[in-house]
């Protein structure tokens, strides 16, 4: 009992109720007709099973039921949980809030979460303790460039290698809410939960919710310790198990090579261009559509462009076929400009709010995908395309916030919106269970387990700039295993930062993600043209391992960037090392590894760039733990270059 408070404080639940008095923020929130309001359901069941816990509770006099789901892997040290509400009651239920966990964490714990914009996203901030309540709130209606559904409170002291730290994820990709909260007793919790608009959720009688599922783990190795199991846990239950052992093509995709100047002319140029690079899937991205020369028509109308494509793209992925690559196909299902003859055929499929000028982004609107009719048509199309063209993969992009979500006569459908995509993605793969999809929303604005558990690959940002990239994939590194990583090598002169990079450098980037390029390769000059091949054939040659194996960032100096993968057996390991800005002093400190044996000896050899200068570390074997305590010299290099060594762990 805390002085001057109530006699019992109301427990740090899963699920915190208001009947029982609980005070803070995040709460489970429903009426009945405006009563029944305070739940205060109490464990009537519990039923234990190998590594899983259910626990049923029931509050008779509101009629409603939560059931508790909490299951361990073992193998990669996460939890799972659900919660799902029951009306048990005789009329209907009005669900405001139904947060999917709440956790207590301790007092003096910091908290550290994404933040970030268009073309920066995946960016870590950290906030020490505080009173009151840290909330961050997405209604982008989609997972968001500003935000993430992860949060990881860590202990005092602890960084992103080392300390308590416990990692949560909701796995949403609509509206969310991450909340920390101290409460004024000195009790903190962390919550993760969707957000329904007003009436956006309301339970018949018999009726039951599952809110979306949270995975957690707990590790005393930090964030990164975090992010292992987080990555183990997605190759065994995310990602599918048919990908698992297939290595991941190296793409081109059409987007900053020639934007939507895609055509029956330049594409061909483009395909061969590919090909004789060693790159083994060809994207098409926007343009190819009727009517699609710009971003300001033709959204919804799925049919080929006749005037750039005469003969339909059927040609054209033959021609991609017969040069040894797989074709993929970009897609903005969700959207339509009003400029097309869909919206011009059915205005009222769009979103809208009765009465409110719309909120206009990209000259597009979202499609209303409560409505049957709308997912029927999506679905027809896109089986057609899949049907008529051999199509590998779809590029399945987002390219705005759902701003006014109202359905027919305004009713809220933001959360619907995101569950019929769920089952309209679903529906497809098991239609065409071969095709890969990206999940893609102006780059990283839809980045999170829900949507990876329907795709197969997720654009990381759309910004190449090799720089800004290191920090993007390093935050994105904190949940994502390095194959789900869309990682391109992008045009010589940034197209977003306007900065421009070499050849080396933007190559060393992109080989730490699943690896791709994004440029004109048709004006290469002859330097850049051996060197990006080179760096293909050397991601090929690794990636099969690296595609499998644990990331671990190093502690370097501001100016600069360490990580590494090392294969799961430990028999070999990659580490990048990067000079971001102009050094302080001449020499940098030596650079420290992590994941290696201790006491086995490694033999370390510069693979990246290529050549490799002559002075640089080649066939030179160390212990473990000199290069765990001490660390490779490093050579005086200049900013905006990187160098990969290879470590191969010798026989005892
Ligand atoms: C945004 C994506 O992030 C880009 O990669 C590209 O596909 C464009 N949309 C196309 O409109």
């Amino acid at each position: 009992m805390a002085p001057a408070n109530a006699d019992a404080q109301a427990a740090l639940a899963l699920t915190p109720q208001r009947g029982f008095g609980f005070a803070g923020a995040v709460a489970l929130d429903v009426n009945r007709g405006g009563r029944g309001w305070g739940t205060a359901a109490t464990i009537i069941d519990v039923a234990a099973e190998d590594q899983a816990l259910t626990l049923t509770s029931a509050c008779d006099t509101t009629g409603i039921e939560l059931v508790h789901h909490l299951e361990l892997d073992v193998e990669t040290d996460v939890v799972r949980i659900t919660v799902t509400l029951a009306n048990r009651g005789a009329a209907a239920v009005s669900v405001h809030r139904l947060p999917s966990v709440c956790v207590p964490v301790d007092a003096d714990w910091s908290v550290t979460s994404w933040h970030g914009r268009w073309a920066l996203e995946s960016q870590l901030q950290t906030v020490t303790p505080f009173t009151g309540a840290w909330v961050r709130e997405n209604r982008a209606g989609r997972t968001s460039h500003h935000t993430a559904p992860t949060i990881w409170c860590h202990a005092p002291g602890a960084d992103s290698a080392a300390g308590a730290t416990l990692g949560l994820h909701l796995a949403w990709s609509g509206n969310f809410r991450d909340t920390v909260e101290s409460l004024p007793d000195g009790r903190r919790y962390a919550a993760l939960e969707s957000v329904w608009l007003p009436g956006e959720l309301i339970l018949d009688p018999g009726e039951s919710i599952t809110a979306p599922a949270v995975i957690g783990a707990y590790a005393d190795d930090g964030i990164d310790g975090v992010a292992s199991a987080f990555h183990r846990y997605i190759r065994r239950h995310v990602l599918r198990a048919t990908l698992r052992e297939t290595p991941r093509p190296v793409h081109f995709n059409t987007w900053e090579a020639v934007y939507f100047d895609v055509n029956a002319t330049v594409l061909p140029e483009l395909i061969d261009a590919a090909a004789g690079l060693g790159i083994e899937r060809f994207v098409l991205d926007d343009g190819w559509f009727t009517g699609r020369n710009d971003d300001t028509a033709a959204l919804g109308d799925w049919t080929v462009d006749r005037d750039k494509f005469p003969d339909g793209l059927g040609p054209i992925a033959q021609r991609v076929n017969d040069a040894g690559m797989e074709f993929g196909l970009w897609i903005e299902p969700e959207m339509v400009n009003p400029d097309s003859a869909l919206y011009r055929a059915h205005p009222d499929w769009a979103q809208a709010l009765p009465g409110v000028d719309v909120v206009m982004a990209r000259h597009q609107l979202l499609l209303d995908l409560s409505r049957p009719e709308v997912c029927d048509y999506l679905f027809d199309c896109i089986d057609r395309l899949l049907s008529d063209v051999p199509i590998a993969y779809l590029k399945w992009d987002m390219n705005r916030d759902l701003a006014q979500p109202g359905g027919a006569g305004g009713t809220p459908i933001a959360y619907r919106h995101t569950r019929a995509l769920y089952a309209l993605l679903d529906a497809l793969r098991e239609r065409h269970p071969s095709v890969e999809i990206e999940s893609c929303a102006s780059g990283g604005g839809r980045a999170d387990l829900g949507i990876l558990a329907r795709t197969d690959r997720i654009w990381t940002s759309d910004s190449n700039d090799a720089l800004d990239r290191l920090a993007i994939q390093r935050g994105f590194a904190t949940v994502f295993p390095p194959e789900v990583m869309g990682a391109h090598v992008g045009p010589r002169d940034c197209h977003i930062t306007g900065r421009r990079f070499s050849m080396a450098f933007r190559t060393a980037v992109a080989m730490f993600g699943h690896m791709g390029v994004e440029a004109d390769i048709r004006e290469l000059d002859d330097d850049e043209r051996e060197t990006l091949l080179a760096a293909i054939a050397l991601y090929k040659a690794h990636r099969a391992w690296t595609h499998a194996g644990k990331t671990v960032p190093l502690h370097t100096p501001a100016h600069e960037h360490g990580l590494g993968i090392v294969a799961s057996d430990g028999a070999q390991a990659l580490y990048i090392h990067a000079i971001l800005a102009s050094a302080p002093v001449a020499w940098s400190p030596r650079l420290r590894l992590r994941g290696l044996a201790r006491d086995a000896t490694y033999r370390v050899d510069t693979v990246w760039p290529s050549p490799a200068p002559a002075d640089a570390i080649h066939d030179a074997t160390f212990g473990g733990d000199v290069l765990m305590q001490i660390g490779l010299p490093m050579r005086v290099a200049k900013p905006q270059t990187a160098v990969i060594y290879r470590l191969q762990r010798l026989a005892d």
